[in-house]
């Protein structure tokens, strides 16, 4: 079999696509084959409306309305993130950037130490899939595993296959959020699939099919032609 173009375990990624699109799933999955962090900004502000810090509070204003936590907030919390120790080698992100500003200030980041961006994954998947998936999106309280009502459902209902802890519906998945966040993501978000494209990193990836048809889609994308 052919070598990976790009070691696994040094792969930069950017996960990007609508919401409810298998961004999270995906990069899991991803992160797990390859031995490099998961970094997911919702999941990093959901921690923190969890926790009731003063950085949840504020973010859970932006998200509960389906809008972006501001760029000043996020930019920072990033590149803290990505100083650490595990991140040296590689990651995976999920949900980030989602403003050119982002994607500016992360590739600036990144060309200090040297560095960038080796794979941005674009995921399509189209605007009714999207919120068929959102609305049966479950997530377990305590450990953060996901289900789908009728896609992945658990085995017992309202219970973690893995934990047993109690499945919840996230705040920002009612419908009304949901159409707002689809409106927020073409107007702020759908702007970075042509500046990655200009640069020669971009992948388009099918994201309609189960998340095992999906997955064998990225592993060619990223054991692929790689940079
Ligand atoms: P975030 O948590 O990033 O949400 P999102 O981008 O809207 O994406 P989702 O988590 O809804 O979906 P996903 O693509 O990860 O899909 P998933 O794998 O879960 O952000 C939330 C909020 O935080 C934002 O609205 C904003 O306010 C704030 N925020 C975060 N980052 C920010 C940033 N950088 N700047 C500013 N603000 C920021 O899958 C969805 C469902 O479908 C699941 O039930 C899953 O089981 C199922 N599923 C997945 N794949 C498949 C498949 N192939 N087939 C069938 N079902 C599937």
């Amino acid at each position: 079999m052919d070598e990976p173009a790009v070691s696994r375990s040094s792969i930069r990624v950017v996960l990007l696509g609508p919401p409810g699109a298998g961004k999270g799933t995906q990069a899991q999955r991803i992160a797990g084959e390859s031995g490099v962090p998961h970094v997911s900004t919702g999941d990093m502000f959901r921690d923190a409306v969890k926790k009731g810090t003063p950085l949840g509070r504020e973010a859970k204003a932006y998200m509960d309305r389906g809008e972006l936590v501001p760029d000043r907030i996020v930019i920072g919390i990033v590149e803290e993130r990505l100083k650490g120790r595990d991140a040296h080698g590689g990651f995976v992100l999920d949900g980030f950037p989602r403003t050119v500003q982002q994607a500016r200030a992360l590739e600036q980041g990144l060309q200090t130490r040297g560095t960038g961006i080796s794979h941005v994954l674009n995921l399509s998947v189209p605007a009714e899939e999207v919120v068929k998936r959102i609305s049966g999106r479950r997530v377990c309280r305590q450990c953060g595993a996901m289900y789908h009502e009728l896609f992945s459902p658990p085995t017992e209902g309202g219970r973690c296959d893995r934990c047993q802890g109690e499945l919840y519906q996230r705040d920002d998945d009612r419908e009304e959020t949901v159409t707002a966040r689809l409106d927020v993501y073409a107007r702020e978000t759908s702007p970075l699939v042509a500046f990655y494209r200009e640069r020669g990193i971009l992948a388009e990836i099918d994201g309609v099919g189960g998340p095992d048809a999906v997955a064998r889609r990225i592993t060619e994308a990223l054991d692929g032609a790689g940079r």
